[in-house]
């Protein structure tokens, strides 16, 4: 599998997920293909904003990655990519994001009711990119119109586009549309990367039947090991075990350990991080409790290590 020049190990891609993809949650998902960043806002690129910076932290060991841009106007667009294509292997622009403050501004979602400002995007990232540009983009706003976008987004040099099968107004209700995804894939000269719902190996096969690649988020939040697992599942048709409270502890302080050493360590995020790489164990809930009574990521830490 390939995006542009790029080359993917596998089929499998860590989807962009604002406060969730930073680079030590990028570095536990070792297996995954390619690694989306959180989504950066092209704006604050241009001013060097500084909590903008972390956004783009990168480190050699999980390439390929992918940066994620997102806003409005064109202009900024020549600075922005200036600022990251020595850092990134791929610059993805969000045309899905359906969080208030981002479609209120006409950026995200928004855009996918104006396809012309689309290509216009699209075609200002490539004539300044030195790298592959892909676009992530819903089904629609309100009414389906993926063809005419992913149209769009191939005429203007595209190298891949990544297609949560869901519109706007769906959010995350009823289920993503891969019959739609397929359908866009039977039109396409680029690599198309299917989105929405997947949770295993056994999903990621079938909807791998209709497009080029698989994108996962929210199954990978507090489970970086789910791409070793599919990908094995994919490979040998072999269900690997999931991991053990102390496997899920550990991979916790590995993150814990990454996350001081690139100094994004602050006690709310890290409880943050807690909660979701505790979620399914037995006992969560008397978990999360506990969590909420720390009152220093030490006493976090030592509490966690009290579960192994
Ligand atoms: C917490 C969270 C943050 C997200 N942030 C972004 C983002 O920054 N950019 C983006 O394009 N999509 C974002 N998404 C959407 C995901 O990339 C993905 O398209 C969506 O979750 C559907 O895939 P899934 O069913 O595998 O979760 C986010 C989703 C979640 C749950």
């Amino acid at each position: 599998m390939k995006i542009g020049k790029v080359k993917l190990k596998n089929e499998l891609i860590l989807a962009p997920m604002a406060g969730i993809t930073n680079l030590p949650f990028r570095l536990l998902c070792k297996d995954a293909g390619l690694r989306c960043s959180e989504m950066i806002n092209i704006n604050a690129l241009e001013r060097n904003n500084k909590s903008t910076e972390k956004l783009c932290l990168t480190h050699k060991d999980e390439k390929p990655v992918s940066f994620q841009l997102f806003g409005l106007r064109e202009q900024p667009i020549k600075a922005a990519v200036e600022k990251i294509e020595d850092k990134a292997d791929i610059i993805d622009f969000n045309f899905g994001c359906p969080a208030h403050q981002i479609v209120g501004a006409g950026s995200g979602a928004a855009l996918l009711k104006r396809p012309e400002k689309v290509g216009k995007i699209i075609s200002t990232l490539v004539k300044h990119s030195s790298i592959p540009i892909t676009a992530k983009i819903r089904l629609g706003y309100e009414k389906n119109n993926v063809m005419k976008i992913s149209k769009i987004i191939e005429d203007n040099g595209a190298d891949a586009i990544a297609i949560h099968g869901r519109t706007f107004k769906q959010g995350f209700t009823g289920k993503s549309n891969w019959k739609a995804i397929a359908e866009v894939k039977e039109q396409a000269n680029i690599p198309i990367i299917g989105n929405g719902d997947v949770t295993n190996g056994k999903q990621a096969e079938a909807l791998l039947q209709h497009c080029d690649a698989v994108m996962i988020g929210r199954a990978a939040i507090g489970d970086p090991h789910l791409f070793t697992r599919i990908d094995h599942y994919l490979k040998t048709k072999e269900q690997l075990q999931m991991p053990s409270t102390k496997e899920k502890i550990d991979i916790f302080l590995e993150y814990t350990k990454l996350a001081k050493k690139y100094n994004l360590l602050n006690l709310h995020t890290l409880r943050q991080k807690a909660q979701e790489f505790t979620r399914n164990l037995r006992g969560s809930r008397i978990i999360r409790k506990e969590l909420n009574k720390v009152t220093t990521t030490e006493l976090l830490i030592k509490y966690m290590e009290s579960l192994k």
